[in-house]
């Protein structure tokens, strides 16, 4: 049987196979082993694009559909619903078999050997409080992958499984805390990790605390957006009655990845004329119609997360909005960020205080946390973590890369 780990993610996917006794992430496009989580449905051709490629094709101006933070809407009522493409509708789990079977026949070709058994990553949580709809969330996962031709499938927990991969390069017993912090969750563990611990099947009692709360970079791309970019279209702004200011929904969803392409309809974009008429901004507000009329929410949200990657080495930025008017700029500042988004990482630290508490621990009791993610590499959201381990050793993991490893490795315990 040959198996794989398949690291789903919000923003980015990976998948690991065995090359021997060591796990490998394949390139799924180019020479690259994440593949960007996005698919460009272009109405002028037979197959859609994905990855970097799907990206490309939208920021080209081709008429079409992209879709990306998709996992976001595992775990919730969209998941059965359908979003319009061109002539035709096409229902998210389809959405996410297209993405996910690509990504599988892409990794086959790289291995050369068809796969028919994966360890599929999953959150803690997908949905903050709500048992049964994590259940529905892994059971979609799971009905999807069968449907693209795994014939064995099982799940994991993403910190656990960067937990493996960080244990590869453990010398001695330790008790680590691995913080993932991803495009879409934030999700920890506490585990006793060691070379002779490894090979043990069973590993539930070296788990001492596992949890996670749904809070991701896109969480803080929409706050950005709210605090930095949505002002310039009309956000907050005065309508012409007074106390009365322009409706606050187009602007949060414009902001939320998932959400852009449900603002595309004919109705929104008659009650955003009727708002403009009503606002004493028009003008502002005018901003806001020619941005959904030429479907550039993606490109706006592109460029809001590029500031706030940026705004971890520069403390103030400005980019240019000269595509929705010409010589409008946005101004983005750290300070100002980090304010917004005080109570994501308050959230953040919150969560690792309460897996100490299960664990049962005193954070002198952490020898080392263990970062992955790509939101590890926000300032805020490493004091807020660091904060709370101030002892503790800071082990780097690859921001991008540990989960998908440990999931290839869980696979190699299981299938092999
Ligand atoms: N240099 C950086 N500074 C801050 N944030 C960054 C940086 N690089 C990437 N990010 C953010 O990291 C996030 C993606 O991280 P990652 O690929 O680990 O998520 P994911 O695994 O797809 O999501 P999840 O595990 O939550 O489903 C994005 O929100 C991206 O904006
Ligand atoms: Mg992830």
């Amino acid at each position: 049987m040959s198996y794989c780990g398949l690291d789903f993610g919000t923003s980015n996917t990976t998948l690991g196979v065995a090359t021997g006794n060591a796990a490998r992430l394949v390139a799924l496009e180019d020479d690259e082993t994440t593949l960007p989580s996005a698919i460009f449905f272009d109405f002028a051709a037979a197959r859609p694009a994905f990855g970097r490629a799907a990206i490309d094709a939208y920021a080209k101006g081709t008429d079409g559909r992209l879709m990306r933070s998709l996992k976001s809407v595992l775990g919730t009522d969209l998941i059965d619903q359908d979003t319009l493409l061109d002539r035709h509708r096409i229902g998210f789990r389809d959405v996410l078999k297209r993405l996910l079977g690509e990504i599988k026949a892409r990794a086959e070709q790289a291995a050369g050997q068809p796969l028919d058994a994966v360890v599929h990553g999953r959150p803690v949580h997908f949905v903050d409080g709500d048992e049964a709809a994590d259940r529905r969330a892994e059971d979609a996962l799971a009905e999807i992958a069968r449907a693209i031709g795994f014939r064995h499938v099982s799940f994991q927990f993403e910190p656990i499984a960067a937990a493996l991969d960080y244990e590869q390069q453990v010398g001695a017993e330790e008790v680590a805390l691995i913080a993932d912090i991803g495009g879409g969750t934030s999700d920890f563990s506490i585990v006793r990790l060691g070379p002779d611990r490894r090979r043990a099947a069973d590993r539930a009692g070296d788990i001492l605390a596992n949890d996670g709360i749904r809070i991701g970079g896109t969480d803080f791309d929409r706050l950005l957006s709210l605090k930095s970019a949505m002002p310039h279209l009309g956000y907050q702004s005065a309508m012409k009655k007074r106390g009365l200011l322009a409706p606050n929904g187009y602007f949060t969803d414009l902001s939320t990845w998932a959400k852009i392409n449900f603002l595309y309809t004919p109705k929104v974009m008659a009650e955003i004329r009727q708002v403009q008429r009503e606002s004493a901004r028009p003008d502002l507000i005018a901003r806001l119609a020619h941005v959904l009329e030429d479907h550039l929410g993606h490109r706006l949200a592109m460029l809001v997360e590029r500031a706030k990657i940026g705004l971890s080495e520069s403390e103030r930025l400005d980019q240019a909005l000269g595509w929705i008017e010409p010589g409008l700029v946005a101004g983005f500042a750290r300070g100002e960020f980090e304010t917004a988004t005080a109570e994501l990482s308050g959230g953040i630290a919150g969560m690792i205080r309460r897996c100490l508490a299960d664990a049962g621990l005193s954070p002198a009791k952490i020898d080392a946390v263990f970062l992955t993610g790509g939101s590890t590499l926000l300032p805020n959201v490493r004091r807020a973590i660091l904060g709370e381990l101030p002892d503790s050793r800071i082990v780097e993991g690859d921001k991008f890369g540990s989960v998908g490893l440990g999931l290839t490795l869980e696979s190699m315990l299981r299938y092999r």
